[in-house]
């Protein structure tokens, strides 16, 4: 039999996003340590019998098409996924693809999940626009989507629900952040995520819009891609340093970017975190490291410990259950003073 396309209902009771005010923590559900067990490739042949209605013993199988390993937030992403598959392995089973950074590659594992008949597909996109057909395909095969982390372009009833965090509230957080560590004024750089992403997209409008409307002596003296990467990141930061010698702050739409700016900052004869300060989106221990060190000082966090959730949200897809169309992940803010206090306790 058929599976059933469930058109999930819009968010009446939202989890509430809590950004935190500057030295606050909620800290992220724990990552369970347990090792990653066996996971199917994408293009593997389906083992089992295709999923039926009545199917309350078999085991939920689910498509993942992973982005990439661009980033330290990103494995510890994959981490939770696949940790939680491989505790599972009696109820769960997983079909994991990394695309390398490439819609095409995503794509191409989503067409694999469909021609497995795979019962939910899940997906963080790696750009937000070009999902149209391939979500169409999805739903004529009857199988729902999950986005993961970044939201996609395309009409609501294309996925069933998107699972994250508001990213223009993460930039809003950062420009607050970042006006009270300069006295609310000076020249500042912008590192961009990935061209397209909505996670690049949401950071830099909520933060260009927070200093916009609220802080006129604060003047964004440059902004560019470094792709999420530290590299990037780096290299990025390098450029900026030689064309703008007289910048106070440096804002990353991720930690890793920040990292390598970092870097950049002290091969330039400069301290950071003194001479230029750094705000950062995600909250990965390698940014917690740099805070103790004196060397970066505001971090917005950003959960990537979702693998529970969708697996838990993907079954109620699978038994005809509702769900909301947003489910929203709830984010501290993590400045230097307190980043000892709390570094132990980190869980990715
Ligand atoms: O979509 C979430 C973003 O993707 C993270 O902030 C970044 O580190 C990752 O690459």
């Amino acid at each position: 039999m058929k599976k059933r396309f469930l058109s999930s209902i819009l968010c009446a009771a939202m989890v509430a996003a809590s950004i935190a005010g500057c030295g606050s923590a909620a800290p992220a559900p724990a990552a369970s340590e347990a090792p990653a067990a066996t996971i199917e490739e994408a293009e593997a042949p389906k083992a089992e019998a295709p999923a039926t209605e009545d199917a309350g013993s078999e085991k939920l199988v689910v498509g993942f098409a992973q982005i990439g390993q661009e980033s330290g937030w990103r494995d510890a992403e994959t981490m939770s996924i696949q940790t939680y598959a491989a505790e599972h392995t009696d109820t769960v089973e997983l079909k994991f693809a990394d695309a390398q950074q490439k819609q095409e590659n995503q794509i191409k594992a989503i067409k694999s999940f469909i021609e497995q008949d795979v019962d939910v597909i899940g997906l963080a996109p790696v750009v937000e626009t070009g999902w149209d057909q391939v979500f169409a395909e999805a739903q004529d095969a009857g199988i729902p989507i999950i986005l993961l982390d970044r939201t996609a372009d395309v009409d609501e009833s294309l996925y069933a629900t998107f699972i994250g965090s508001d990213f223009i509230e993460e930039g809003k957080e950062a420009a607050k952040q970042m006006a009270e560590l300069i006295g609310g004024k000076g020249k500042i750089v912008e590192l961009e995520g990935t061209v397209g992403a909505s996670a690049a997209t949401d950071r830099k409008t909520g933060f260009d819009e927070e200093i916009a409307a609220n802080y006129p002596d604060i003047e964004i003296v440059a902004s560019q891609t470094g792709d999420f990467t530290r590299a990037q990141g780096k290299e990025v930061m390098e450029s900026f340093l030689k064309s703008n010698p007289d910048i106070v702050g440096v804002y990353a739409h991720n930690d890793d970017m920040a990292l390598g700016a970092i870097e950049a900052i002290k091969e330039a004869g400069l301290k950071p975190g003194e001479d230029i300060v750094t705000v950062s989106v995600d909250g990965v221990k390698g940014i917690f490291e740099a805070m103790v060190a004196g060397e970066a000082n505001c971090t917005v966090e950003c959960n990537p410990l979702l693998g529970p959730l969708f697996f838990e949200t993907a079954a109620k897809l699978k038994n005809g259950e509702s769900v909301e169309k947003w489910v929203k992940s709830v984010d501290g803010v993590f400045t230097s003073d307190i980043a000892a206090d709390v570094i132990d306790s980190r869980a990715y």
